[in-house]
């Protein structure tokens, strides 16, 4: 049986209830509108322990002014079917006041991998947001372990440095971009691609790919020009495509450390992110 729990007092006595037997604790953050990726999740969760809790909250204090969170999807029921179905042990659905009281003041600063020029660059307080918001999450649940997607890699990067910073004692665990079959990381903003874009999406797994087959070969700087390009022509509008570090998200100094391939654009209204290891 899946529970809905909707206040923070419930989630704490079922977990209070949960960890007098023993169990151990997986949460997955999401803000709803699941895909087969954020499902994914969940498997990797009920693999890391015996319960499994997705909260499902539409964070306002993550979205840009020019972001509109009334537009965002909240197809609650299809969600829980989904969850109700991969047998989810809870899902926690607070209110905006439930998380936000009125008197709420308290915002996490992030820097570090926060403030890298990646996505930072075009929604400028979008993790401070996310940090404060992931926190509490940790902080009414406290999980033995929080699972995130690599898809949003620069948010994974932030949400791990800032558990570290502050002690706050959860695995995090990231998990490989599920993708289509052509490619396409799965995405709940891809049903926003018209016919002949969805035609096109791929073209950015393949450009990332052939992107990391050029750096064994050529300059990073010719690399990333020659896919920067190739997107470009096969009509996407760049916010960015770098080579970062995988763990800083800092300019790659030294080429033996593991690094990462960063893509943000859009494709007609429709901004898509994706990144893979090199
Ligand atoms: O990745 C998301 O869906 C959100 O940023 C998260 C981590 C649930 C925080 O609101």
């Amino acid at each position: 049986m899946t529970l809905i729990l909707s206040t923070i007092a419930e989630l704490r006595a079922q977990n209070a209830q949960w960890r007098s037997r023993g169990e151990t604790l997986a949460l997955v953050p999401t803000m709803g509108a699941l895909h087969q990726g954020h499902l994914e999740l969940v498997r990797q969760a009920k693999a890391e322990a015996t319960r499994v809790i997705v909260s499902i909250f539409v964070n306002p204090t993550q979205f840009s002014a020019h972001e509109d969170l009334s537009k965002y999807p909240r197809p609650f029921e299809a969600d829980l079917g989904h969850l109700r179905a991969t047998e989810v042990d809870a899902v926690f659905t607070p209110s905006v006041v439930e998380m936000y009281g009125a008197s709420f003041c308290t915002t996490i600063q992030v820097e570090g991998p926060a403030k890298v020029g990646l996505e930072d660059r075009f929604r400028p307080d979008h993790f401070a947001g996310v940090a404060t918001v992931v926190a509490k999450l940790l902080l009414q649940s406290k999980p033995d372990c929080a699972v995130f997607g690599e898809k949003d890699y620069q948010q994974l990067a932030v949400i791990r440095q800032m558990v570290k910073d502050l002690d706050i004692g959860a695995d995090i665990v990231g998990v490989p971009t599920l993708r289509e079959t052509d490619g396409l990381a799965m995405s709940s903003r891809n049903i926003y691609l018209s016919a002949q874009e969805r035609q096109i999406a791929p073209e950015i797994y393949q450009t990332l790919l052939s992107c990391s087959q050029n750096l064994q070969e050529k300059s990073p700087n010719h690399a990333l020009a020659k896919a920067r390009t190739h997107l470009e022509t096969a009509g996407f509008k760049l916010d960015y495509l770098e080579l970062r570090d995988a763990s800083t998200l800092r300019q790659v100094s030294d080429p033996s450390q593991p690094a990462r391939l960063l893509f943000a654009g859009r494709l007609g209204t429709t901004r898509l992110i994706d990144n893979i290891k090199v």
